[in-house]
């Protein structure tokens, strides 16, 4: 495993391997099934490429009111809890002792890319964002704690394990594009990030 910092955000190349891949996988069927992936709609009424749904207390939604923790799925029913695979990646990574309380699920499927942004719906910008990558390849742009400016990119590959944490936590960042089917991980190709946040 090899362990990398662009601009401040920590990359841990490989740190799942296969077999944990595919455990976390197996754990996000049934979520997958109690509270399906939707697709996001901004506050201008554009549809997101990427399709979401959450696990946690909180899950992460967007619609024609904006940006938005909440409690529930748009379907109307509670999110998932976390599972535990999930959870110890956060401890062995970050060392908390406090858990995650949302782990926001992205599907990127053919075509489909992330503009940059920053994660700041969280209430204390002192707790880290960790980011776990399965499935097919992404190109992953980072760019300032301000908007604009030169960015950097970096693929990302399956178990790779990313935090944007301390002075890097409010840094922009997004997916340009991914390599459809480049990971077999997924039988229908694309790829799913999972990012764990402290929201409360
Ligand atoms: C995100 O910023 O929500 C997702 C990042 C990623 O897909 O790697
Ligand atoms: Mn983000």
């Amino acid at each position: 495993m090899t362990r990398l910092v662009v601009r401040g955000v920590e990359i841990r190349k490989g740190y799942l391997d296969g077999a944990a891949q595919a455990g976390l996988i197996e754990a996000l069927r049934p979520i997958l099934k109690a509270a399906p992936l939707f697709s996001p709609t901004t506050a201008s009424g554009k549809t997101m490429s990427v399709r979401m749904t959450s696990a946690g207390a909180f899950g992460w939604v967007s619609d024609r009111k904006g940006y938005r923790y909440e409690p529930q799925h748009p379907r109307g029913v509670v999110w998932p809890g976390i599972p535990e695979e999930i959870l110890s990646i956060w401890s062995d990574v970050t060392g908390l002792e406090r858990a995650p309380d949302c782990c926001l699920i992205n599907y990127y499927g053919e075509d489909t890319r992330m503009g940059m942004h920053q994660d700041r719906d969280e209430a204390d910008f002192s707790w880290p964002v960790l980011s776990v990558s399965l499935g097919d390849d992404a190109l992953f742009r980072l760019g300032n704690t301000t908007r604009g400016g030169k960015t950097e990119s970096v693929w990302l590959n399956s178990g790779d394990v990313l935090v944007m944490g301390g002075p890097a936590r409010l840094i922009y960042h997004g997916v340009d594009r991914i390599r459809f089917k480049s990971s077999k991980l997924l039988p229908k190709g694309g790829r799913i990030n999972l990012t764990l946040r402290v929201v409360t």
